[in-house]
């Protein structure tokens, strides 16, 4: 008996597994190996400019038939130009908060990295240099224009409603996701008119619901009853967990953490290593890098805004402060000040493995647990 919903039709898929669109980490190599191994890749564009969203979506192109899809962000706060409802606004309080990151890496011993070198250590296209700022309004639309002239089979929103962009994307034939972490967000964005739902809890890596994934999953299911598939994501690390979001209503699995770990992940050897060594424990969720809250391997620059009892600036402002530091970090080897962001399913990630060689297992592990469930019954 094979591992397959009514999601595996929508989407053209074997299996329904889903690569979580994860920034920068999502690569068009890893996207390529899960589609090819039967699930959906979907590369996690949210920091690409522009130029390098084509070229991204044109190297999975070269690597697989397979559908594939891709992950941007579309905040509302930031398309509205709105963010930081009362209180001084956060241009007002931006220098504070770069004299403190300046502080941070001072004491750290992190050295300032010039602007080819930012594109370095975060791979970006210096073609995008003269592009729209990262994570502004401008940003956003730019690399929508990319997603709709490249006719991706699909496009998911990690943050935000695509309404505006949703007749042009149906036009193209690209099935729509939306990633969300409460009810009431999920009633928007299907009243809308998004193809499928993303119910992603308080477990999982990356910009996070309060609202923990047991919980919310069958939640998500009941509110858009039955309407459009609801595909579960948040701590799910293996074949368990994928079982377990099938039974709460799910009919698939949009998985980060685990794939993180993997040969073709776009993160640093040191980051891939402190997963390995990481436990249940390992995480915690901090607004100090983007602004919203989300869920990253413990780490020094977290502790010192929690410690120093300062809040974040929102997002998009955060990310100006924040960057620096990370990339600081990334590029002096440091997973101590910043490993990434990952989900609690942490204890899970064992080894640094092939992409493909992950989807085997999380493919014959929900197999084995499926099959098992009616021996829960008797008589
Ligand atoms: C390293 C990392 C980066 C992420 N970046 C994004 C992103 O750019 N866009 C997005 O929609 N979600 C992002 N997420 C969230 C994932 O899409 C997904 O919802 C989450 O990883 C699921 O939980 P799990 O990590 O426990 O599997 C990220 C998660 C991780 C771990």
């Amino acid at each position: 008996m094979a591992l397959h919903t009514r999601l595996c039709e929508l989407l053209g898929i074997d299996h329904p597994i889903l690569l979580a669109g994860m920034g920068r980490a999502s690569t068009p190599e890893l996207a390529a190996a899960v589609s090819n191994a039967g699930g959906l890749g979907v590369i996690g564009a949210a920091s690409c400019g522009p130029h390098q969203l084509r070229a991204w979506i044109r190297r999975v192109r070269a690597l697989t038939d397979r559908p594939f899809g891709v992950d941007t962000l579309l905040p509302a706060s930031v398309r509205r130009g709105t963010g930081n409802a009362g209180g001084p606004s956060a241009e007002t309080l931006l220098p504070q908060h770069r004299d403190f990151a300046r502080a941070f890496m001072a004491r750290e011993g992190l050295e300032l990295l010039d602007q080819a070198g930012l594109d370095r250590v975060l791979d970006r296209d210096p073609a995008d240099r003269d592009g729209p700022a990262p994570l502004s309004r401008a940003f956003f639309e730019a690399q929508m224009e990319v997603v709709i002239e490249e006719r991706v089979p699909v496009y998911a929103a990690g943050l935000g409603n695509p309404s505006p962009w949703l007749e042009r994307l149906h036009a193209n034939g690209t099935k729509v996701m939306a990633v969300v972490g409460t009810t009431r967000h999920a009633r928007q964005v299907v009243e809308s008119g998004v193809d499928i739902i993303v119910a992603q809890g308080h477990d999982g890596g990356g910009h996070n619901s309060p609202i923990g994934t047991m919980a919310l999953i069958p939640q998500v299911v009941d509110a858009v009853s039955g309407r459009v598939p609801v595909v579960g994501a948040g701590g799910i690390g293996d074949g368990r967990g994928i079982a377990a979001a099938l039974m709460l209503g799910a009919e698939g699995a949009w998985i980060g953490t685990a794939f993180l770990a993997t040969e073709e992940a776009g993160i640093s050897a040191a980051q891939k290593q402190a997963l390995v060594e990481g436990n249940d424990e390992g995480t915690t969720v901090s607004r100090s890098v983007t602004g919203k809250p989300a869920r990253m391997v413990r780490n020094r620059w977290a502790a010192a805004y929690a410690e120093a009892g300062i809040e974040p600036l929102p997002m998009p402002w955060q990310g100006t402060v924040s960057t620096p530091v990370t990339a600081a970090a990334l590029a002096a080897g440091r997973a101590d000040v910043w490993g990434g962001f990952a989900g609690q399913g942490l204890g899970m990630v064992r080894a640094v493995r092939p992409a493909a060689a992950v989807m085997q297992d999380l493919v014959a592990g929900a197999e084995r647990v499926l099959g098992r469930a009616a021996g829960f019954l008797e008589g």
